[in-house]
């Protein structure tokens, strides 16, 4: 009789690999693995190497980078994305398109169940399990590192017994994740809120005493929401990003350090370095200000807070992030324009901005005496605009109370 058949989510790293051989003997399957580039940098033949190193059925490299940009960062662009005011959700975007991955192939391969290699203490597992439920409730989900309780160090013996070749990053203390939109630290000294983070563990931003002494100018080209070019070269937005990555990186931009809550409770000190994600969100959300009306503006701040949840929380597959998603594209239509930025010793601060769309209009606003803005009717609007709180005064005053209230 045929074997059962488990797709596993392979990155090439201890934990995965120490999966392969775990769901070989303890659930007598044969494994099939599946690397999806979403960025990571990772040279995907060595680890497609390792993986028949293994003895697995079959291997699948799949580049996603441009779908990763296209279906779930530029979203999160015009979503203005930032969980807890913070973080650019780099991570939980990722997770979504790898498990969706990791369905088709199980579908195509008659895979009984999928595995991934998260722990149970993260946020990732729930991204995962969510959306593999979603997608095809009838595969099983296995998650080896949740279900074995091996230390760092049992790991490594096991592995050893049996041949795994341990990857020399092994040594480091840190769980790094990364994609084209961020890069995750955690681990180690880390996990010491009180503890300035070390330099070593920063790869994409040079610390600030580090930084030219001169500033750098940038523009963003927006159409739609969507980054289009960069210093007035148009270019597609996965190129863009990368580029920016450097530049902005090389000011010191992008690097957050926040206490982040966990879906399954647990407070977390999470450090980051996204530049290009710090620098497109910041420039998007100005170029908003200037074509969006103020009570559409108000309004999208809640719906693009609730997008980043979602995102965040594992709950991408709900319809709600899709109805979500209809009303950002809405707004997105008059987003196109460009935002002079200027990056700086860590700061990225916008300088500029100009749209077709811009509801800016010179001859209201300014204080110039050529004004067509009515002074005169300010008079009657303040009247009724300061009613209710011209009243609720009138009231207090009456009755003795007091200006706290009580
Ligand atoms: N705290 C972040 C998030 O939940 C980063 C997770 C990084 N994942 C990892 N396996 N190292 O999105």
């Amino acid at each position: 009789m045929a074997k059962k058949r488990v797709v596993l989510a392979y990155s090439g790293g201890l934990d995965t690999s120490v999966s392969v051989k775990w769901i070989q003997e303890k659930y007598d399957s044969d494994v099939i693995t599946v690397t999806v580039d979403v960025g990571q940098g990772k040279d995907m033949k060595a680890i497609e190497e390792k993986a028949w190193s293994l003895g697995v059925l079959n291997h699948y490299s799949i580049d996603a980078r441009e779908e990763f940009v296209e279906e779930y960062v530029v979203p999160a662009i015009k979503a203005n994305a930032l969980y807890m005011d913070a973080y650019p959700v780099s991570s939980s975007l990722s997770r979504p398109l790898i498990a969706s991955k990791l369905v088709e192939v199980a579908e195509r391969e008659g895979a009984q169940a999928v595995a991934h290699g998260c722990t149970g203490k993260g946020n990732d597992q729930v991204r995962f399990d969510v959306t593999i439920k979603a997608l095809n409730p009838s595969l099983e989900i296995i998650a080896p590192v949740r279900e074995w309780s091996m230390t760092r160090d049992k790991e490594i013996e096991w592995a050893m017994e049996r041949g795994i070749p341990i990857p020399v990053t092994v040594k480091s203390p840190y769980s790094i994740d990364q994609n084209i939109w961020g890069r995750s630290i955690e681990c180690g000294v880390l996990e010491y809120p009180e503890m300035e983070p070390p330099s070593e563990i920063f790869e994409w931003t040079k610390p600030i005493e580090e930084t030219p002494d001169k500033p750098d100018y940038i523009k963003i080209g927006f159409e739609r929401g969507k980054p289009t070019s960069l210093n007035g070269e148009k270019m597609n937005t996965l190129s863009l990003i990368e580029k920016l990555q450097s530049i902005a990186g090389e000011h010191g931009v992008g690097r957050i350090d926040h206490m982040e809550d966990r879906i399954v409770g647990i407070k977390s000190r999470e450090v980051y370095e996204a530049p290009a994600a710090t620098v497109i969100i910041k420039a998007h959300t100005d170029l908003e200000k200037m074509v969006l009306t103020r009570h559409e503006k108000l309004f999208k701040r809640l719906v693009d807070h609730e997008w980043a949840v979602l995102a965040y929380v594992g709950l991408w597959m709900d319809p709600l992030r899709e109805a979500l998603d209809a009303f950002i594209e809405k707004t997105q239509e008059r987003v196109t324009g460009e935002v002079t930025m200027k990056l700086f010793k860590g700061n990225a601060q916008v300088t500029g901005r100009s749209s077709p769309y811009s509801l800016y209009d010179l001859s209201l606003a300014t204080y110039d005496i050529s004004t067509t803005f009515d002074q005169t009717a300010a008079l009657g609007f303040i009247k009724l605009w300061g009613l209710p709180t011209v009243t609720a005064w009138a009231l207090k005053k009456k009755l003795g109370i007091s200006s706290s209230g009580s």
